[in-house]
């Protein structure tokens, strides 16, 4: 893998990076209670280390291409965003953040399997030990928020 792979690899990390942070503090200001705001804004701060992370390797390997990486990330945060922002405008309550808390741990399994793509690819051992701690904390995001959607959409459905 030479370096122009490394290079994508990172940019398109980075893009979902962000679009994570954005969703994860949209959904703590729709959550019910103290615990699920809580839970919610720590996986926004979760998703914004990875994203301080991966810019600094980024600047770090590729220091002169600095303003490059803001047009990129941008647009492609927007992308990243899109499928979300109809379903975040449209859920109402509890129910609602149960399907949105669901959507939201579908799109963690993606980021998973786009680490372990990257990460079956890349001999950096710098980068690998970056994608592969990110890996295992969007699997515990993963499982957090598959558990946390059954308990709301119990709630708001009781058997
Ligand atoms: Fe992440
Ligand atoms: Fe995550």
């Amino acid at each position: 893998m030479g370096p122009d792979l490394v290079q994508d690899a990172l940019e398109k990390m980075l893009a979902l990076e962000k679009s994570q942070v954005a969703l994860y503090a949209t959904l703590a200001a729709k959550a019910p209670d103290e615990e699920l705001v809580y839970g919610l804004q720590r996986l926004a701060k979760i998703e914004n280390d990875h994203v301080l992370a991966i810019q600094q390797k980024l600047r770090e390997y590729y220091p002169n291409q600095e303003s490059l990486f803001g047009q990129v990330k941008d647009s492609l945060t927007a992308v990243g965003l899109k499928g979300f922002s109809a379903l975040v405008n449209t859920a109402q309550g509890v129910a609602g953040l149960g399907l949105l808390m669901k959507a939201a741990a579908a799109a963690e399994e993606r980021a998973m399997a786009d680490y372990r793509r990257a990460i079956a690819r890349i001999k950096d051992q710098a980068i690998r030990d970056i994608f592969w701690e990110h890996l295992i904390d969007e699997e515990l995001h993963y499982l957090w928020l598959k558990e946390k959607a059954a308990q709301l959409m119990n709630t708001a459905h009781p058997q």
